[in-house]
Formats: C-alpha cells, sequence, structure tokens
C-alpha cells in the first residue's frame, strides 16, 4: 500500500467535491498552438502564458472547479506580475494537477492505431511535480474506432501503460486520473461505441488490478458512449445518457470515488446536457461521483472571445466562469435549458 494512501483518498474526494469539476487546461504544445492558429493568436510562449493566466485568475473559479490539470511548461511559468502559477493556485483553492504522458504515438504494426508514451523517467518527474505542489496527474489514451480497430494490441498496450503510470503516480503522492479515450471520430454507431468503451474498460480494469493500484485513489475519465460526429443517425440524449451509465455500471467498480468525464469533441451545450441526464436521472444508482475535467466544452468560447487581445480578458474570464457554473450544475443534476440563456453582458 502507498504511504500516500491517506492522502490519495483525501485528494480524490476534494477533485470529486460536489458540484464541481475538473478542468482540463493541460494542452501541449502543439494541440494549443493549432487553437491558437485558427484565431490568429501568435504561438508563442508567452501568450500560451497569457492565457493560461486568464484562466486562474479568473474570479471565483473554484466556485466549480476543484482543480486544474497543467502542462509541464505551465506548471513552471508564474503571472505577469511574477507569482508563480502554483501558489496562484494554492491561494485560489485550486487543486494542482499534471499532465504527463509525453503524447499518443503510432503503434508499431498496427496502422492507425495509437499507443501513448511517458513511462521511462516517470518516477523522478512525479517527485518533482509532487515538490512542485501538484497532487493528481493525467495520461490520456486514445482508442480509435473503425473497421478493424481497435486491435486487442492497442487495448492492452495502451491499457498497461496507463496502469504503469497509475500504480507509480500512487506511489509518488499524485492520485492518477485513468483516462481511455474512445474517439468520437467516425461515423459509428451509439451501439458500437458501447461495445469498444464496454471492451476498453474491461482491458483497463484488468491492468489496473495486475500492477496493484489501488482503485479507491484514483478517478476514471472516460468519454460517454455516444455515436460518430458523422453518425447519419445521432443518438439523443437520453441514449447517451443511458448506454453511458449502463457501461460504466458494468465495469467500474464501486470502489473508483469517481468518474470525470472528457468532451471529446461534443458541443457546449451536448456536453453539459449528457453529464446533467446522467446525474438527473441515474445518480441515485451510481456508486461513484459523476462529473466533468473538461477542456473544450469549457474553455473554447472564452478562448473564441480573448483571441490573444488581452482588453477582452475580463469578459472571457464571465464566459469561462459561465460555463463551469453550468457544467457544476450538471454534476448535480441541476442544469437547466433556462441557464444558458443567463449568459454574462458583456462589455
Ligand atoms: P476535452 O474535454 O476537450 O475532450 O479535453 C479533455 C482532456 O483532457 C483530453 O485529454
Amino acid at each position: 500500500m502507498s504511504s500516500y494512501a491517506e492522502e490519495l483518498r483525501a485528494t480524490a474526494q476534494a477533485m470529486m467535491a460536489p458540484g464541481k469539476g475538473i478542468l482540463a487546461m493541460d494542452e501541449s504544445h502543439s494541440t494549443c498552438n493549432q487553437r491558437f492558429e485558427k484565431l490568429g493568436i501568435p504561438t508563442t510562449e508567452e501568450r500560451r502564458r497569457a492565457y493560461r493566466e486568464l484562466i486562474l485568475t479568473t474570479p471565483k473559479l473554484s466556485d466549480f472547479i476543484s482543480g486544474a490539470i497543467l502542462y509541464d511548461e505551465t506548471i513552471r511559468q508564474s503571472s505577469q506580475a511574477g507569482l508563480p502559477f502554483t501558489q496562484m493556485m494554492q491561494a485560489a483553492g485550486l487543486i494542482i494537477g499534471i499532465k504527463v504522458d509525453t503524447g499518443a504515438k503510432d503503434l508499431a504494426a498496427c496502422a492507425g492505431e495509437k499507443v501513448t508514451e511517458g513511462l521511462d523517467g516517470l518516477r523522478e518527474r512525479i517527485a518533482e511535480y509532487y515538490q512542485m505542489g501538484a497532487r493528481f496527474a493525467k495520461w490520456r489514451a486514445v482508442i480509435t474506432i473503425g473497421s478493424q480497430m481497435p486491435s486487442l494490441t492497442c487495448l492492452e498496450a495502451n491499457a498497461h501503460a496507463l496502469a504503469r503510470y497509475a500504480a507509480l503516480c500512487q506511489e509518488g503522492g499524485l492520485v492518477p486520473i485513468v483516462e481511455p479515450e474512445v474517439l468520437i471520430d467516425g461515423n459509428h454507431s451509439i451501439q458500437r461505441c458501447d461495445e469498444v468503451t464496454d471492451q476498453t474498460l474491461q482491458v483497463v480494469f484488468s491492468q489496473l488490478r495486475l500492477q496493484k493500484v489501488a482503485l479507491d485513489q484514483m478517478v476514471l475519465k472516460p468519454s460517454m458512449v455516444i455515436s460518430g460526429q458523422d453518425c447519419a443517425q445521432p443518438a439523443s440524449v437520453e441514449q447517451v445518457a443511458e448506454f453511458t451509465v449502463n457501461c460504466l455500471r458494468r465495469n467500474v467498480p464501486a470502489t473508483v470515488p469517481g468518474i470525470a468525464f472528457l468532451s471529446g469533441g461534443q458541443s457546449n451545450l451536448q456536453a453539459s446536457q449528457h453529464l446533467n441526464l446522467i446525474n438527473a436521472q441515474y445518480a441515485d444508482r451510481l456508486p461513484w461521483r459523476v462529473t466533468f475535467s473538461y477542456a473544450r466544452a469549457i474553455q473554447q468560447t472564452a478562448l473564441e472571445h480573448w483571441a490573444g487581445n488581452d482588453a477582452q480578458i475580463p469578459a472571457a474570464q464571465q464566459l469561462l466562469y459561465h460555463r463551469a457554473k453550468l457544467n457544476g450544475a450538471a454534476s448535480l443534476g441541476q442544469y437547466s435549458a433556462e441557464m444558458e440563456q443567463q449568459q454574462p453582458v458583456l462589455a
């Protein structure tokens, strides 16, 4: 058992505090730069820093956000006034999270499939991040749905890496967020996504057990069970909620303290509606807290509004706060369509 067991349980509980979720702001340089380029924002370290400062200085963000996941560059950065982001987060009551994988790379012998890397030197990196104040970590595995995909090779390789990562995190005092993302890309049905998510979670939990990961000291970050984005007959909100709940109930042990979904390319509206219905309709049948760990579904509107123009920072922060608030409500099953109309009035 990890000597950090008590601390890890407490951190996991705090990450899953009622009415709150986790903000993913751990885009790698290349992902962040791609999003900046689309909006004509210079892809410099300074602009990435300015954007992350915008997010972290959003007033009262911790009303609805328990913790935020940073990227390696970000955890080392400071505000324009020279205050380290880590200190700003601690003062704001935000738990510090860190992405520790080094990205999804092509999987040899499996065309079109990926395996996430980053295990080399991970024990030492975890120790450094813990010293810097991080208390949880994230590792994202990517599963693609296609005619011959996913292969068992891909599922096993990714699950093995996720489990090795999670065990190292627990040894070093970080709560592992275990993120097996079944991609929304493609024209597959919700039934096919269900099948693949089922298979993925089975392999992931089998590997977590094999690597002796304490299931009560981790957070699962899955994708929802949803039809592919090019599916001719998109699944309804009711179907997504029902399929997702059933799939998770079949596969996720009750000892796991919490589930925090990724948004995975869903619209803002869908991400809030789905999370809300899952909680409104099924919370009394779920053994875990179910909330969000969204990046795009919380950040995108704010990013577009800011678009690199610092005069827009207060307005962008209002937009960010608004989406955090709506998803906080959805994590309690208390979100409503009317709340979408209460858009902040922007100057
Ligand atoms: P999205 O919510 O944009 O899918 O991002 C979540 C995340 O952390 C992906 O790893």
